[in-house]
């Protein structure tokens, strides 16, 4: 893979898939931005790197999405530029839709969906300028289908699919290329994170989660994804590949399949 020297910027990097790509990255002599809210975790994810010192930190709100254009110079002033922007910094839902109030719907869109956009909307002119870039996005398997206990976390990773589809057509003549990552279960934090009706945490491993893909195993794919510079990777186990299938073929038996499926 042809990671040596490229600069790269990665969001979500204090825990899970960020984390272990960071890892798998440095190890593959990258040099690293890696960025999230948790400060203390980033500065030992740092130090699980290969080379510490190639790799810096960068603290980042999602939500807040006016600090972002101060970040962007920052991140872009570290190495004096940025090869690939890496968007994976996001939280999930377990919440009926019937349960979950419209400030957890507002919350999970800003930082899923908009924060994810105004992040690449900042870094854009810098790629735009250098004739080259690329900017890899996060989403999932429910980005593809829909599933209970996530109709807003599936809502805003629909969305990125929108709007990063249309981007990728419109960036072609740029030399700047999307790549959108959809995980199925991979054993993370994820679910302990997702936020519940109230917009408190859920704090439980999801049995699924829990046996899921390790994200040692997640990142090395993810890795290839981005290298090949594939417009769209399923990283995910048969039956979630399989329910991507079946959605896309023969919707109306995928409709009794997935209100019958444990999803948790
Ligand atoms: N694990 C799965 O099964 C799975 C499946 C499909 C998709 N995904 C996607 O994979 C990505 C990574 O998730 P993960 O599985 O690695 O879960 P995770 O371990 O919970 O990591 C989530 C990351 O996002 C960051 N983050 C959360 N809220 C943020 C905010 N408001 N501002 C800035 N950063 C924020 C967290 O850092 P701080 O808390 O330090 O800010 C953390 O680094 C997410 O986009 C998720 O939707 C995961």
């Amino acid at each position: 893979m042809s990671f040596h020297n490229k600069v790269i910027w990665i969001t979500g990097a204090s825990s899970g898939i960020g984390k272990a790509l960071a890892q798998e990255l440095s190890y593959q002599n990258a040099l690293l931005i890696i960025s999230a809210r948790d400060k203390n975790s980033l500065e030992m994810v740092r130090e699980l790197c290969k080379n510490p010192k190639n790799v810096w930190i960068i603290p980042l709100h999602l939500e807040k999405h006016s600090t972002f254009s101060e970040i962007t110079q920052r991140a872009i002033n570290v190495f004096g530029r940025i090869d690939i922007l890496v968007n994976n910094g996001g939280i999930s839902q377990r919440s009926l839709a019937t349960e979950t109030q419209i400030s957890v719907d507002k919350k999970i869109m800003e930082i899923n969906y908009t924060g994810t956009v105004a992040l690449t909307k900042t870094i854009l002119p810098h790629f735009i300028d250098n004739q080259k870039g690329q900017i890899v996005v996060t989403t999932s398997i429910v980005g593809l289908i829909g599933s209970p206990l996530r109709s807003t976390y599936a809502a805003s990773k629909h969305a990125l699919h929108g709007f990063f589809d249309s981007l990728r057509a419109e960036l072609h003549d740029y030399n700047i290329a999307v790549t959108l990552i959809c995980p199925g279960f991979v054993s993370t934090n994820i679910s302990m994170n997702a936020l519940t009706g109230d917009g408190t945490s859920q704090q439980k491993m999801d049995v699924a989660t829990a046996n899921g893909i390790s994200p040692e195993r997640f990142a090395k794919l993810m890795a290839k994804a981005i290298d090949s510079k594939k417009e769209e990777a399923y990283i995910a186990g048969f039956k979630e590949k399989l329910g991507v299938y079946v959605k896309r073929w023969f919707p109306r038996v995928f409709s009794v399949m997935i209100r019958k499926l444990s999803v948790t």
